[in-house]
């Protein structure tokens, strides 16, 4: 191999190594984050003209989203350049106590000055999960283009390993083309729509929030690289992965 491939290929396994931050707390993790998606969201609008970044849904995730929808915390965004996508929902209305979009509503959009028009969210309240996930994927092929690469995939875990709603050992796990499909498994509501993993593979960077210590040896397996099957291992997008944890979370790191 020449000095050049060599150096090539290490950048290139350099930058698949993942980045791991401890935050103090979990208020700091939500600092640490919404400072994250912030920063990113405003050098995708600056580099592309548009940022284009996926929503965790879950519990995790909501301290962020409040924090960063504090004024302070998003100044400079440019809002209108920003699109929101979502990276899996339940299939229930809208309205419903389990749906990751009114979740999203009542943390972060209802006090964010982004037009209502840049969020994008999936259709659970459809009787045929597959019409509303094909739907999703020609929203975002519209949106980003015939191959779309998110700017920002912000995901959870779960302690088995499983992140949106792409489960251990499911068939949407294993989906090759789609960019979005039907889903099962988890709770509350195992029926679910969620990005494929080549859709968060196109991503040009990813974070993950995980916070307590109940998850702590799924993220020290992942994150170790003994369990390759998990689907929190199997997101491995050519940009970065940044791991921001707990000191929970992260206690059994080695
Ligand atoms: C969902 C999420 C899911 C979540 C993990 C972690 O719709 O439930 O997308 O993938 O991120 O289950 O959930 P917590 O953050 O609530 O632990």
């Amino acid at each position: 191999m020449s000095a050049v491939t060599s150096v090539a290929s290490m950048a290139r396994e350099a930058a698949r190594e993942p980045r791991i931050t401890v935050a103090a707390d979990a208020g700091a993790l939500a600092a640490l984050a919404a400072a994250e998606i912030a920063r990113t969201a405003t050098r995708a609008a600056e580099a592309r003209g548009l940022a284009a970044i996926a929503l965790a849904g879950g519990s995790t995730p909501i301290r962020t989203y409040r924090r960063l929808a504090e004024p302070e915390e998003h100044e400079g965004v440019p809002w209108e350049r920003v699109l929101f996508f979502f990276g899996d929902e339940r299939c229930v209305p809208p309205d419903h106590p389990d749906s990751n979009t009114r979740m999203v509503r009542e943390a972060l959009l209802a006090r964010l000055p982004i037009p209502a028009a840049n969020v994008f969210r999936m259709a659970g309240e459809l009787d045929d999960p597959e019409r509303a996930a094909a739907a999703y994927e020609a929203d975002l092929r519209q949106e980003l283009g015939p191959a779309p690469r998110l700017d920002l995939a912000i995901l959870g875990m779960g302690v088995d390993g499983h992140v949106a709603s792409l489960f251990p050992g499911s068939p949407a796990l294993e989906e090759r083309t789609r960019l979005v499909c039907a889903a099962t498994g988890g709770q509350p509501q195992p029926r679910r729509l969620t990005l494929t993993l080549p859709a968060l593979c196109a991503a040009r960077a990813v974070l993950f929030l995980v916070s307590g210590a109940e998850k702590a040896g799924t993220v020290a397996e992942v994150l170790a690289g003994r369990r390759p099957d998990l689907p929190a291992s199997r997101v491995r997008p050519e940009g970065e992965v940044h791991w921001l944890l707990d000191p929970e979370a992260a206690s059994r790191i080695r």
